[in-house]
C-alpha cells in the first residue's frame, strides 16, 4: 500500500493541479490563484479556487477541496486507485511495477486491445454515419429524420451507421493493426464454425456505442432501420459480453448522465438507448437505461453512489410493469427510494417527449408516484380486492417487494396502507411480512387473510346499534370506547349522547335518541333510523371474546387513524438519512426524551401491539 502512496506522491509532484481542473472547469486568474463556477454545486458566483502553490483546490461555497487526485475521484465518482490511475493514464505516467505484476499482465492487455478495437469501431461507425448524413436520400438520413435525431444528438451520443458489407470493419480494424483475434473477442465480428471466416457482427443498422462510465465505447447495440429489413430480423442486434462489457454493469448514458444524476439527487431510469437519448435532448440528461436487461445489483449499487432516489420511466405495459417491480427489489436492497413516473399508454418516454415535450414530461416528473402506492393501485386493478381469494392474491404480488423496505417507518406506513385497501387487520399482514419468505405457504396465506378480514368499515355505526339495541353490553361499550376515538362525527356525537341518557337512566331504545332530533335535526334522524335498520349479523348471538375484538378493533383504528400517521410524519422528518440498527434505537430514545407527546403516542401504539416490531424503550 505505502508503495502505491509513494506513487501517488510523485505522480502528484508531476502533474499541474490547475492543469487537471481547467479540463473540467474554466478558471480565471485571480490575484496567486485561479478561479472558477463550482462543479460540485450550483452557484452563480465563482467561489471555487484552485492554487498553483499549493497545488489544491477549495470551495468556498460547498466547502469540498482536496488535491488533484481528490478531485478527480470527485469528478469522476471513482474511488482513489482508480482516480490515481485515471489521473496517471491522462498524463502517460505508466503505473509502478506493483500494479502490473498484480493483475496479469496478458489479460491487462488483451483488455487493452479490446478497448482500443472498441474505440476504432465507435470512429469507424460515426464516420460512417456522417458520410451517410451528407445525402438526405440516403435511407439511415431518412430514418434519423423521421426519428427526429439531429446532428447534434448524434454526435452527443457518438451514434454510428454499420456499412452493408459483410466485412467492412474487419477489414479496417486489419489495416489499423488489429489480429482478427481481437475483433472476435470484443464482439465486434464473429468467426464462421466451419469455414473459419470472420465477418462484421453488425451490418446495416444504426449503431448505439455503449460506454463505461468512463465514456470508453465497451459495446455496442445496434437497430434495423433499413425500410427494406426483413420482418424477422431482431429489433436490435447487442454485443455479447466480452472480458470488458457485462451486460448488467453497464447503464447505457452514465457517463454523459452522472454529473447530473448527482446534482439533481436522483436518476432517471428508463428502458430503451432511444428514450434516453431523447430524454437528454430535451433537458433530462439525468436519464440512463438499462441494456435490455433486467436491472441487476451492479447497476443499483452505482446508482447509489450518485444518488438516493431512483425514478423509473417505463413502458406504461404490462412487460414495462413486470420490469420495474423486479427493478424495486433490486434497488430496496440498497435503500434508495423509488418512484415511478406514469406514462399514459402506449407511450414510452421517447414517443411522449416527442409528442408534448419538456414542461409536461416534467409534469410527469412531478407526479411521479411512489413505488409502493403504485403497485398496490396494480394489484387492485388485476385482481380486485372484496374476497379472500383476491386479497390473496393481491397480498402474494406485494409481499416480496413490502419485505425488502428496510426502513421501519416507511415499511410501516405501506403495511398500514394496504391493510386500510384490503380491509384487512395490519397484524395480519405484519406476521405474514416477518415470517421468512418461503416458509409461508399459500395456505398459511390464505388463513391469515380470512381470519384477518375486518367487519365492513360501517363498524362505528354497529358500535351505536349495539349501544342502543343490546343492553347487556351497554356499560362495557360505553366505558371502554372514549367519544374522541370515533372518526365519524355523527356517530361521536349521538354516542356521546347515550352516554349521558344512560347516567339519567333514560336511555330507551332509539325511540329516546330520535326524539331528541325533532324537525331541526332531520339528517340526524336519517342516519339513525339507517343505523336502526342496518341488517347484519344477529346481535343476539354475539359472545363476550367478538364484543372485545370489536372493541380492540376500534381502539386500533384510532391509533392507525391519528396517532401512527403524526408519528410517522414526525420520524420521517427528523430521520431523513433511514438510521437504523442502534443508532436508530438510541436516536428514538433521545428523542421520546425531548418530546413527551410522541412518548405517550408511542406507548399507546406500543400497547395495540401493531407497533411491536420496533424496539422497546422506556417503560
Ligand atoms: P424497445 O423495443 O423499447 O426499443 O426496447 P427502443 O430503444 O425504445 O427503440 P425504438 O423506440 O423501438 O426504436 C428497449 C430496449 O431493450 C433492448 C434495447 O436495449 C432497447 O433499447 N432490446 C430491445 C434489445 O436488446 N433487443 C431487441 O430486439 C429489442
Ligand atoms: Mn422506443
Amino acid at each position: 500500500m505505502s508503495a502505491l502512496i509513494d506513487f501517488a506522491n510523485k505522480l502528484l509532484a508531476r502533474v499541474d493541479i490547475v492543469e487537471v481542473v481547467g479540463e473540467y472547469v474554466p478558471l480565471k486568474r485571480a490575484g496567486q490563484n485561479y478561479r472558477g463556477l463550482c462543479p460540485f454545486h450550483r452557484e452563480k458566483t465563482p467561489s471555487f479556487n484552485v492554487s498553483p502553490t499549493k497545488q489544491i483546490f477549495h470551495c468556498f461555497g460547498c466547502g469540498v477541496g482536496g488535491d488533484a487526485i481528490r478531485f478527480i475521484m470527485r469528478i469522476e465518482h471513482l474511488e482513489w486507485v482508480d482516480a490515481l490511475k485515471l489521473l496517471a493514464q491522462k498524463h502517460g505516467i505508466p503505473l509502478p511495477e506493483f500494479e502490473r505484476r498484480t493483475a496479469d499482465k496478458a489479460i491487462q492487455d488483451a483488455k487493452t486491445k479490446l478497448y482500443e478495437v472498441n474505440k476504432l469501431a465507435c470512429e469507424f461507425y460515426a464516420a460512417n454515419l456522417q458520410k451517410a448524413l451528407k445525402d438526405p436520400k440516403h435511407p439511415a438520413t431518412q430514418y434519423l429524420a423521421k426519428r427526429k435525431i439531429d446532428a447534434e444528438l448524434a454526435t452527443r451520443f457518438s451514434l454510428g451507421l454499420a456499412p452493408t458489407g459483410w466485412t467492412d470493419f474487419t477489414e479496417a480494424a486489419k489495416r489499423a493493426g488489429f489480429e482478427p483475434e481481437t475483433v472476435v473477442g470484443a464482439g465486434l465480428a464473429i468467426r464462421h464454425s466451419e469455414s473459419g471466416r470472420v465477418y462484421d457482427r453488425f451490418r446495416n443498422r444504426i449503431i448505439f456505442p455503449i460506454c463505461d462510465s468512463l465514456g470508453r465505447p465497451v459495446a455496442f447495440g445496434a437497430r434495423v432501420y433499413a425500410p427494406d429489413a426483413a420482418p424477422d430480423e431482431p429489433k436490435y442486434i447487442n454485443s455479447p459480453e466480452t472480458a470488458i462489457y457485462r451486460k448488467g454493469q453497464v447503464l447505457y448514458g452514465l457517463h454523459l448522465a452522472k454529473d447530473s444524476i448527482v446534482r439533481e439527487g436522483y436518476a432517471l431510469l428508463m428502458e430503451g438507448y432511444l428514450d434516453v437519448i431523447r430524454a437528454h435532448q430535451f433537458g433530462f440528461t439525468h436519464a440512463v437505461a438499462t441494456c435490455g436487461t433486467a436491472l441487476t445489483e451492479e447497476q443499483g449499487g452505482t446508482l447509489k453512489k450518485l444518488a438516493r432516489r431512483v425514478l423509473f420511466a417505463y413502458d406504461g405495459d404490462e412487460a414495462g410493469q413486470k420490469a420495474m417491480l423486479r427493478g424495486c427489489e433490486v434497488l430496496l436492497d440498497y435503500e434508495l427510494g423509488i418512484q415511478i413516473v406514469v406514462l399514459p399508454d402506449p407511450h414510452d418516454p421517447d414517443s411522449y417527449l416527442v409528442e408534448y415535450g419538456t414542461e409536461p414530461f416534467r409534469q410527469l416528473i412531478a407526479k411521479s408516484r411512489d413505488f409502493f402506492e403504485f403497485f398496490l393501485d396494480k394489484a387492485i386493478e388485476r385482481f380486485g380486492s372484496g374476497t379472500v381469494a383476491a386479497k390473496v392474491e393481491c397480498v402474494r404480488f406485494l409481499l416480496p417487494i413490502l419485505r425488502r423496505v428496510a426502513n421501519p417507518v416507511a415499511r410501516l406506513g405501506y403495511v398500514k396502507l394496504a391493510a386500510m385497501r384490503f380491509n384487512l387487520e395490519e397484524q395480519a399482514l405484519l406476521r405474514l411480512l416477518r415470517a421468512k419468505q418461503g416458509k409461508t405457504s399459500d395456505e398459511d396465506t390464505r388463513a391469515i387473510v380470512q381470519n384477518a378480514s375486518l367487519p365492513p368499515p360501517n363498524h362505528e355505526r354497529l358500535l351505536l346499534k349495539l349501544v342502543v339495541e343490546r343492553e347487556e353490553w351497554r356499560n362495557l361499550l360505553l366505558e371502554r370506547i372514549r367519544p374522541e376515538q370515533l372518526a365519524m362525527n355523527r356517530v361521536r356525537k349521538w354516542f356521546e349522547r347515550c352516554r349521558t341518557l344512560h347516567a339519567d337512566g333514560k336511555l330507551l331504545g332509539w325511540s329516546s335518541l330520535l326524539g331528541e332530533c325533532g324537525d331541526a335535526l332531520e339528517e340526524d334522524a336519517r342516519f339513525l333510523r339507517e343505523i336502526a335498520f342496518m341488517e347484519g349479523e344477529p346481535l343476539d348471538q354475539l359472545t363476550i371474546d367478538r364484543v372485545l375484538s370489536f372493541v380492540a378493533f376500534l381502539e386500533r383504528s384510532y391509533y392507525h387513524r391519528e396517532i401512527i400517521p403524526e408519528y410517522c410524519a414526525i420520524l420521517g422528518d427528523l430521520f431523513p438519512n433511514d438510521p437504523e440498527g442502534e443508532t436508530w434505537h438510541q436516536l428514538l430514545e433521545e428523542l421520546t426524551e425531548h418530546h413527551p407527546a410522541l412518548r405517550e403516542a408511542l406507548l399507546l401504539a406500543q400497547r395495540t401491539s401493531v407497533l411491536r416490531m420496533l424496539p422497546n424503550f422506556g417503560h
